[in-house]
């Protein structure tokens, strides 16, 4: 699972609030973007039929349910196909219930303290949310001096501007963001703009990574 999250190099960080109406066309849209995969907030109501649908429209892509602060939403991921578990912050109470299901999961992490938690579960991959504003590549760079045993998933407040920065670090596995999936772009319906926002993002990866 790392290693395919790591290898596409971004995460789109999606809302839907019609997953009934949006749910099938943005995968498609997304894996013709070559990005193949999503993670599926629990911000909106319906996400696990979100993440059912997407899956069922796309069954390879990987598909993950993010903002998840209870485990009645990790077993409802679970249950709607989900591939993996991204939560806003440390839960040592999800992470190791989600542990226990076999379902890899990224918690967020963006303290010294966190981080010692990570190592405590064993996790290889964290989230690091909301990565510019505390500090963007910067901190992630310092925390990874003591924790060099963790790759790293930013979100929050990263775009085509400054995807690149992070991506040429080895530290980065991979960047999450909501720029190529804004609301604006799902409930316009701009799919072809959202395919474009993906190919850019995955040229940048491929340049930052050589
Ligand atoms: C997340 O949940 O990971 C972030 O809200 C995504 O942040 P962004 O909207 O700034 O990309």
């Amino acid at each position: 699972m790392n290693e395919r999250i790591s290898s596409i190099g971004v995460v789109p960080v999606i809302k839907l609030n019609h997953p009934e109406r949006d749910a099938a066309a943005l995968a498609k849209a997304l894996c013709a973007g070559d990005v193949p995969i999503a993670e599926v907030t629990f911000r909106a109501a319906g996400a696990d039929v979100a993440i059912r649908l997407m899956k069922e429209a796309c069954p390879d892509m990987l598909v993950g349910a993010g903002t998840v602060t209870t485990t009645a939403q990790i077993d409802a991921a679970i249950a709607a196909g989900s591939d993996f578990i991204v939560c806003p912050g440390f839960d040592p109470e999800l992470v190791a219930y989600a542990q226990e299901k076999n379902i890899p999961i990224y918690p967020g992490c963006t303290t010294a303290s966190e981080y010692h938690m990570a190592v405590k579960y064993g996790l290889e991959v964290i989230k690091f949310f909301p990565a510019e504003q505390v500090g963007g590549l910067a901190t992630i760079k310092a925390l990874s001096a003591p924790f060099p045993m963790f790759k790293v998933m930013p979100t929050g407040g990263i775009n085509l501007k400054n995807l690149k920065d992070y991506l040429s670090s080895p530290v980065i596995a991979a960047c999450g963001g909501s720029y190529m999936v804004t609301a604006d772009l799902i409930d316009n319906n701009k799919w072809d703009e959202i395919i474009s926002l993906c190919r850019q993002s995955r040229e940048i990866v491929k340049e930052a990574r050589g």
